[in-house]
């Protein structure tokens, strides 16, 4: 069964002359850090791949160091703790699916690297999901224990509950963390996770472009020219 179709919004970072906001990068992490990342990975984002996009170097190798992973075995073979580095990968909220599925009365939350790609609808898709869970849901509409209505979840009938309100987080640079304002941002950040060279392919196409461009007029004038005495 399909979902409502998405509405379509006009996100400035996916216009060809427009890269990604780095605030609204550096705001949508912030939404995924304190929201979503209690029940969804980021599996491919190591904290390295932060630096310079939403954190400076400091910054990211403090926030890996805010989790523990395993260190390689020693001569004796045991495995011991030691404090996250840059290269660490964004940790996993659980042990593995099982203890996932337990957690979420069932139902497994999707690693979120490269949902934006992976989902019908992409940014649009996630958007209209976050922010479109209605209060109650329609009449005569009755959902098994643990699922919650949301129009445009495929089915309808979705294990995550609404997760963003008004006010939910604490933007530092002040920016009103209105429901669609962290949707927004988490949006785009997810987009960045799945596409982090999109701005490299954009500068890239441009320049295609213009060269293209100027040598197809360079050649339009070259043959012109020598073909003149001919005509
Ligand atoms: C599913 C995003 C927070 C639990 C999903 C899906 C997305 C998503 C895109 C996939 C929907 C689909 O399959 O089409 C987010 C974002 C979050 C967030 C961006 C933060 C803003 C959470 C939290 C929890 C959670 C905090 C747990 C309390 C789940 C579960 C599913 C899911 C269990 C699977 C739903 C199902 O298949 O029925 N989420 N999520 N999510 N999420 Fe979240």
């Amino acid at each position: 069964e399909e979902g409502l179709h998405a509405t379509k919004y006009p996100w400035v970072h996916k216009e060809y002359t427009k890269t990604f906001d780095h605030q609204a990068l550096r705001r949508g992490f912030q939404v995924y850090r304190e929201v979503c990342s209690s029940c969804h990975s980021l599996s491919r984002i190591p904290y390295r791949s932060l630096v310079g996009v939403t954190h400076t170097v400091d910054e990211a190798k403090a926030m890996a160091e805010e989790n523990e992973y395993d260190s390689e075995p020693n001569d004796e073979g045991e495995i011991e703790k030691r404090p996250g580095k840059l290269s660490d990968y964004l940790p996993n909220p659980y042990k593995n699916d099982e203890a996932a599925r337990a957690a979420n009365n069932g139902a497994l939350p999707p690693d979120l690297s490269l949902m934006v790609k992976a989902r019908h609808g992409g940014c649009d898709y996630i958007f209209s999901l976050l922010t479109g869970y209605p209060e109650e849901p329609p009449p005569g509409v009755k959902l098994p224990d643990g699922l919650n209505f949301n129009p445009y979840f495929p089915g309808t009938g979705i294990a995550m509950a609404r997760v963003l309100y008004n006010e939910l987080v604490e933007y530092e640079d002040g920016t009103p963390a209105t429901t669609s304002q962290m949707a927004k941002d988490v949006v785009e950040f997810l987009n960045w996770s799945a596409e982090p060279e999109m701005d490299q392919r954009k500068k890239m196409g441009m320049k295609v472009l213009v060269i293209g461009t100027a040598l197809f007029a360079l050649s339009v004038w070259v043959k012109r020219y020598k073909w003149s005495p001919i005509k």
